[in-house]
């Protein structure tokens, strides 16, 4: 079962998700309030991580035109709603409802 590390604004937090799996999802089940205000559709972006290591897989076409659309990015930002968890992976989360004071959003679905 592939490991997963997610720094937070506060915290660390490592655990363990099931191959397949929305990383959204996993890190949302972690505990961690990351946002996902458009339910997990690759339009808002405002479930982005950064991704220090680990391989996320290759980007589908919904999340490199959204990701396109935005400017300033690092390379390694993905929309951790496309992200179909198959490695090991340590990542920044860098939308939180309690940092930025929103409503987390509808959950993706699985
Ligand atoms: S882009 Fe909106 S939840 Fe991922």
């Amino acid at each position: 079962m592939p490991k997963i590390t997610a720094e937070t604004a506060t915290e660390t937090k490592a655990f363990a998700a099931d191959e397949g799996r929305k990383l959204v999802l996993a890190i949302e089940d972690a505990g961690v309030d990351i946002l996902h205000r458009c339910g997990g559709n690759a339009k808002c972006t405002t479930c982005r991580v950064e991704v220090l290591a680990g391989d996320p897989g290759e980007m589908a076409e919904p999340e490199r035109n959204r990701l396109a659309a935005e400017t300033g990015l690092a390379e390694n930002v993905r929309l951790s709603c496309q992200v179909r968890v198959a490695d090991d992976l340590h990542v920044r989360v860098l939308g939180q409802a309690s940092v930025r004071g929103l409503d987390p959003g509808p959950r993706p679905a699985e």
